[in-house]
């Protein structure tokens, strides 16, 4: 099917695309924004490599040493563009009310006047990709299918292995099919003759709109991450949010692993924590050596997609195809599966470059014992460790990050990528709190799981979020991730666990961890990593009831003698530190969630309130 002729352009889709509504909705974009031609992506081997090369010659991509890292490559984003901006993203539902108190609001026919001028001819000189993706395995009854249009090809080759890309999508839509249709321009429009004058074109006008009535998402200026990779955290997310409290099932920011035991019993958890508190670590996690036959295996590291079924158990299915993860600080000892995943066919962007070709970050001197003595670092200049020490310059940008397939991860779960998805038996939710929060509790209830899940604080880190170790309120790790009213959401899980409960199922369990508690000088007790494994192996004997554990204040807790210790020295008082319950800390924390709830009073569920209640009276009892 041939659309009319564009500014000289003739819009040509391939053969195989048969979804009328995709060539109209492409024909309109491109008469918008005015691209200097239009490639269907097929998702083909072909197609990348030849994307990478025309990347490699744009100077955007530096090809890596193929001795030290086949396939691979390095990109430096421009330094204005190097993480999600959360000021700059909106969710733009026709009431604010729908948007919620936790998100930038602005009205769909404004936003559309203010962006309008913005994507006109904003392709110009620039090739615009089409890239269709199936956010889950391709015709799963749990995911979804979407269609991005970008005038980036590191965009493009980024979607290729963070989704399922390609051909095989358009099969899916059929001839009438829905999608997702996923705008992005990086908002740098070249006029006729003009060259590029940087390798990460990019704008410092940014906007990440969310439409949730129509399922749109438009998104400009920025080239980065979740900021242009659509597929992650603006669909699989923020629209995909909408989408489950419409139709009744859950997207959420998890990470979901297999546990089996010695003996081949599997479970399934799904765990909730937010941006930089080592998920992806805890989706690769390694046993210590003394849980022999243990074994843990991935099924996503960011992003879980759950559907209840009809005998009352939740599906759930990694949306996504790779990773996309923090480099910095992954190590052999923080994350060896990690690192065998990156030994070949990866994108780098924004860490160091070594004199001999390869990557570096800062974490892997852990590794080697030693700094490099010379880099380059994430902005081309120079690095050594005397100007670090002079300077404090970071070889590494503290997100940089890494593109990699799932299926490079030694650990990945043989059910990854099975249509069906895999039987949640527990949800974890974790933040970063040097103090309060105990190192583990199961709630009583699925209510009391929920209140948990709804107040979960985390200190934030000096790289993604400006001051250090102030709390913020996260809830269930979705604060940035939310695609419309928080409270509705609360009330969205609770009734999922009411319906769940009516079929007479077993429902799953909900914990709440906290790795990072810290000693009076300040230093982590829990050993975290590897060591995580003792606490998910408590909740397993938990879930086959053979732990007791004892009933605190905020749930049920383990006895120090319900751990499995062998192979750590770890001491009663230790555990002491990290499990105690301060009740003053705890006065004080209510108050923070009063301040939570008091933002979220419009449409806050009531049986959170009594939930807090209960907390209150059995502190003072
Ligand atoms: C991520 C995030 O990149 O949560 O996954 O910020
Ligand atoms: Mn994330």
């Amino acid at each position: 099917m041939n659309a009319p002729a564009l500014h000289g352009l003739t819009l040509q889709a391939p053969a195989y695309v048969k979804n009328a509504r995709l060539i109209a909705w492409v024909g309109e974009m491109a008469a918008l924004c005015k691209p200097a031609s239009i490639h269907w992506c097929d998702g083909s081997q072909e197609e990348y490599d030849a994307l990478c090369q025309k990347l490699v010659e744009a100077g955007t991509f530096k090809p890596l040493n193929p001795a030290k890292r086949p396939g691979s490559y390095l990109a430096w984003s421009d330094p204005s563009d190097v993480a999600r901006v959360e000021d700059r993203t909106y969710i733009c539902s026709e009431q604010k009310a729908d948007a919620g108190a936790t998100n930038n609001w602005m009205a769909p026919a404004e936003m559309r006047n203010t962006l309008q001028p913005l994507f006109d001819g904003c392709m110009a000189g620039r090739t615009m990709y089409v890239v269709p993706f199936s956010m889950g395995p391709l015709g799963s009854p749990i995911a979804h299918v979407g269609v991005e249009l970008s005038d980036s090809a590191y965009v493009a080759v980024n979607m290729k292995i963070m989704t399922r890309m390609g051909k095989a999508v358009y099969d899916v839509i059929g001839a009438d099919g829905d999608f997702v249709p996923c705008m992005h321009t990086v908002g740098a429009p070249l006029a006729a003759g003009e060259k590029d004058t940087t390798s990460w074109p990019c704008s410092k006008t940014k906007y990440i709109v969310h439409y949730p009535e129509t399922r749109e998402i438009w998104s400009y200026g920025s080239g980065y991450g979740g900021n242009a990779l659509l597929g992650k955290k603006c669909f699989a997310l923020r629209i995909a949010s909408t989408m489950g409290r419409d139709q009744g099932w859950l997207a959420e920011h998890m990470l979901i692993l297999g546990v089996a035991k010695p003996d081949g019993t599997k479970y399934h958890v799904a765990a909730a924590f937010p941006s930089a508190c080592g998920k992806t670590n805890f989706s690769m996690l390694v046993p210590p050596p003394a849980f022999e036959g243990w074994k843990v295996t991935t099924i996503g590291d960011d992003i879980a997609w759950i559907k209840p079924q009809a005998d009352g158990s939740l599906r759930a299915i990694n949306p996504e195809a790779g990773y996309f993860g923090v480099a910095p600080g992954t190590n052999y000892h923080t994350n060896p599966n990690c690192m065998a995943s990156l030994d070949k066919n990866v994108i780098f962007t924004n860490v160091a470059l070594t004199d001999d070709g390869d990557v570096w970050w800062e974490g892997m001197e852990k590794d080697s014992g030693k700094l490099p003595d010379h880099l380059i670092d994430w902005q081309g200049k120079d690095w050594t460790p005397q100007i670090a020490r002079e300077t404090g310059a970071k070889a590494a940008h503290p997100n940089a990050r890494f593109t990699v397939a799932a299926t490079n991860n030694p650990a990945l779960d043989p059910a990854w990528d099975d249509p069906a998805g895999v039987k949640i038996d527990a949800f974890m939710f974790g933040g970063r709190r040097s103090t309060t929060v105990p190192l583990v509790t199961e709630a009583r209830n699925w209510t009391e799981g929920v209140y948990m899940a709804a107040t979960m604080g985390s200190e934030t880190t000096a790289a993604a979020f400006g001051a250090q170790g102030v709390v913020r309120r996260d809830p269930f790790a979705m604060l940035p991730f939310m695609g419309y009213n928080m409270s509705e959401y609360f009330q969205h899980w609770l009734n999922m666990g009411a319906k769940l409960q009516a079929t007479g199922a077993q429902l799953p369990r909900l914990y709440t961890t906290n790795w990072f508690r810290k000693d009076a000088a300040g230093k982590f007790v829990w050993p975290g990593y590897g060591e995580n494994m003792r606490v998910l192996k408590w909740m397993i004997d938990r879930i086959e009831g053979q732990a007791q554990g004892v009933d605190t204040l905020l749930g049920v807790a383990p006895n120090y003698a319900e751990i499995n210790w062998q192979g750590l020295d770890f001491s009663a008082d230790q555990f002491e530190t990290v499990t105690s319950i301060d009740k003053a800390a705890w006065q004080a924390e209510l108050q923070l969630h009063d301040a939570l709830f008091t933002q979220l009073a419009d449409k806050l569920p009531q049986e959170l309130l009594a939930t807090r209640a209960a907390i209150e009276k059995r502190l003072n009892g």
